[in-house]
């Protein structure tokens, strides 16, 4: 999904199902700098978790690097709870917490 601001996208959010089926993953978030601060981060993950839901989804997960305070705001302001802290988890010196939440309870 990607938020357009013509020409030119200023924002997606990237999900998938995952091997189970009932389980999404946000695989990424972002928005470009100049559009950052307006709402739009949200506003795309909160989009993202209702399609996940349409499509049967129950739980949505999503990884987040420590002191992306901007991602957590987002993350904890809608209810995920962290379920796994690595600290590798994309390698060596790559720490990501594992934050889940159930749909349902999207605040
Ligand atoms: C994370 C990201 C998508 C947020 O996008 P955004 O459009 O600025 O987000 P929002 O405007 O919806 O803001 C969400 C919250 O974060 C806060 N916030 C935004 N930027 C912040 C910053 N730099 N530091 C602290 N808080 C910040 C906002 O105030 C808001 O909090 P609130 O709901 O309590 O008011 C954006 O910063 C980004 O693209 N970052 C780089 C990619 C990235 O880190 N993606 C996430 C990977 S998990």
């Amino acid at each position: 999904m990607v938020v357009a601001c013509e020409p030119d996208v200023v924002g997606y959010a990237l999900a998938a199902r995952s091997v189970d089926p009932a389980l999404g993953w946000i695989l990424s978030v972002a928005v470009e700098g100049s559009f950052r601060k307006r709402g739009i981060g949200r506003a795309l993950v909160v989009e993202t978790l209702r399609r996940c839901a349409s499509r049967g989804m129950t739980r949505v997960r999503c990884t987040v690097a420590p002191g992306n305070l901007a991602s957590e705001r987002i993350w904890h302001a809608l209810g995920f709870v962290e379920v796994a802290f690595d600290p590798a988890y994309f390698g060596a010196g790559e720490a990501r917490h594992v934050l889940e939440l159930s749909l349902g309870e999207v605040g």
